[in-house]
């Protein structure tokens, strides 16, 4: 299929549609296909809309799965699809729910207030594990608020499965690194011993994103000042904190875009994310604004969703092709940890 007659069917199958059919973009989708999105925004406002739906029968994600089961566990009347069912994402592969199992059992054992948080790019697996303890997710928008409500119920969290936003996060809330300890599951015992344990306030789980550490570093920050002398530099929170620190901000993807949007005319902004979305606002903006991708880094899993795939999975909306289904135990536990968050 080309990609012409690819938009012919998406446009024809949107208008049949009508309302019935809801399709929601993530930022880092490429402009081919953010432009046939009804709904664009960050893992926050998606998970957000997607609980909001009211009318459609049919909600197409294009993201990556994690986003997709997402959809699906907080709109359970609509039928989710997602146009690729293998775009996956490292980190969120990165905690499986039997070894976050085994650590909770050392972990618990020493501080049975423990809570347990999930960054969204997690498996439904490990949300329902969330869920089912009286913990939350939390998305890189609002991943301190979380965190504040998770230490106002007990003395310590555990933060899966993205190391760097967990420590970002700790260090954004004025916690010292001495305060938060590296799980590591390859490691018997995590690598860490009890003393390590008890001192901690935080433990984070040693996940990260491939497309972001250790990609985006430090070095990379200076060679851009020395570039551009005193220039502003915002970066993704999923970013090394050496690197978070030299660059002095750090945004979800919606909250980058909020900063682009805010620079007076004729500012210049470096930012340090995914490339479609720097490249597509940097485009958007040309004339007012500077925006300057810190480097040019694609995720691969993202860039699955393609045209194709998108009219392939329109004209079988109904069938079982690229549709998100979840066992409805692991979906009820998953949506209490949602709810959780999204009630914040
Ligand atoms: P946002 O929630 O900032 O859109 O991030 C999602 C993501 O996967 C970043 O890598
Ligand atoms: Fe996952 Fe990183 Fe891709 Fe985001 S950018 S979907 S965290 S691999």
């Amino acid at each position: 299929m080309t990609d012409n007659e690819a938009r012919d069917i998406i446009q024809n199958v949107k208008r049949d549609l009508g309302k019935r059919l809801v399709i929601l973009g993530h930022h880092y989708q490429s402009d081919d296909v953010i432009a046939f999105a009804d709904f664009t925004g960050d893992s926050l406002e998606l998970a957000r809309k997607a609980s909001q739906v009211q009318d459609a029968q049919y909600i197409v994600f294009c993201g990556v799965f994690f986003m997709a089961e997402t959809a699906a566990i907080l709109a359970p009347s609509k039928q989710v699809f997602i146009p690729d069912v293998s775009a996956g994402c490292p980190l969120a592969d990165m905690a499986p729910a039997d070894q976050v199992e085994a650590a909770w059992k050392v972990l618990a054992a020493l501080e049975p207030s423990l809570v347990p948080v999930t960054y969204v790019n997690s498996t439904a697996a490990l949300k329902a594990f969330c869920g089912a303890r009286g913990g939350a997710v939390c998305t890189s928008a609002n991943a301190g608020k979380v965190l504040a409500w998770a230490f106002s119920r007990g003395a310590k969290v555990l933060f899966m499965p993205d190391m760097n936003l967990g420590r970002n996060t700790g260090r954004a809330m004025g916690m010292g690194d001495d305060e938060m300890v590296l799980w590591d599951p390859a490691l018997s015992g995590g690598g860490l011993n009890e003393w390590d344990i008890r001192r901690a306030r935080m433990v984070l789980w040693k996940g990260w994103c491939p497309v972001h550490c250790p990609v985006f570093t430090e070095e990379d920050v200076l060679q851009v000042r020395e570039r551009f002398p005193g220039v502003r530099i915002v970066v993704h929170p999923e970013t090394d904190p050496a690197t978070v620190k030299a660059a002095g901000e750090a945004g979800s993807t919606s909250q980058m875009l909020a900063a682009i949007e805010a620079l007076p005319d004729g500012e210049r902004l470096v930012v340090g994310t995914e490339a479609h979305m720097v490249k597509r606002s940097a485009r958007e903006q040309k004339g007012r604004v500077e925006i300057v991708p810190l480097k040019e880094v694609y995720c691969d899993d993202m860039a699955k969703i393609t045209l194709t795939r998108l009219a392939l999975t329109l004209m079988n909306l109904g069938s079982d092709l690229g549709r998100v289904v979840l066992p409805e135990g692991v979906a009820s536990d998953a949506r209490r940890a949602l709810e959780a968050m999204l009630r914040l």
